[in-house]
């Protein structure tokens, strides 16, 4: 098992009206003690019907490509099979269902909003004929998921908005989707200590470390290469 660190420069854009919703959503977190997933799901829900676009960080064209690149840099080939986890609307999903094979792109995100806006976009580019799978998941235990294995499983832009217990949950369920010769990336906000970044509560920070107790702690029968990128400037999208 191996670990490799990536250095990502992605610039921010302007979302003040994001930020807005997202500090009444918190405080509507803190009050309710709904699960946190819950909570960023209904707040995501929200923030795709303004713009999905701009729900998932805006940079369409750039996150599209950057993490299309990435993967294809790590050996993506249109016979591999990926899971796109918290895919969201489809930025990195539509470059990777051009590149795969028919029915070789599975995605699953938690904000119905967020996958029906996927797959307007997937209906717009002529891509529905490549028969992507689009599943909404609630956790991260991956039984949406029936048992299938997959290549390449990317997490872009999730952990970066992930509390430590559901970071957790997704290693300790990996081995249940990642294939013996698989991979598994993420990208993630890196921090001396972990905690929670801004005061919209949704963007967190870990040290590396911590995704090394992760891995240790994995039921994994695989020897999948863990690998994990981290954005440059400590910015969420
Ligand atoms: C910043 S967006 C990035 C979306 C996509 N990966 C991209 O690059 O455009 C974060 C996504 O993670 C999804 N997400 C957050 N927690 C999740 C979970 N527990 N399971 C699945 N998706 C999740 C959100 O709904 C959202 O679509």
């Amino acid at each position: 098992m191996g670990y490799i660190t990536k250095k990502l420069h992605i610039p921010k854009p302007p979302k003040r009206l994001y930020n807005i919703i997202a500090i009444i959503a918190a405080f509507h977190l803190l009050w309710s003690k709904k699960r946190y997933a819950e909570f960023y799901a209904k707040r995501t829900d929200v923030k795709a019907l303004l713009d999905p676009r701009e729900a998932v960080g805006g940079l369409w064209e750039e996150m599209g490509r950057v993490q299309f690149e990435f993967l294809v840099s790590k050996g993506l080939e249109p016979q591999h099979v990926l899971l796109d986890l918290g895919c969201g609307c489809l930025r990195g999903g539509l470059w990777f269902i051009r590149h795969l094979q028919t029915g070789n792109y599975w995605g699953i995100d938690i904000s119905p909003n967020l996958l029906k806006a996927g797959r307007q976009f997937l209906a717009q580019e002529e891509l529905e004929s490549k028969k992507p799978h689009l599943i909404l998941n609630h956790d991260l235990r991956f039984e949406e998921l029936a048992g299938q294995k997959f290549d390449y499983i990317l997490a872009q832009s999730v952990f970066t908005h992930m509390p430590e217990t559901d970071i957790e949950e997704c290693f300790q369920n990996l081995h249940k989707v990642l294939k013996p010769s698989g991979a598994f990336f993420a990208t993630f906000n890196e921090g001396r200590r972990k905690g929670i970044i801004a005061k919209t509560r949704t963007n967190f920070r870990y040290p590396f470390p911590f995704f090394s107790h992760c891995v240790k702690n994995m039921d994994i029968g695989a020897r999948g290469i863990i690998a994990l990128f981290i954005p440059e400037d400590k910015r969420c999208c």
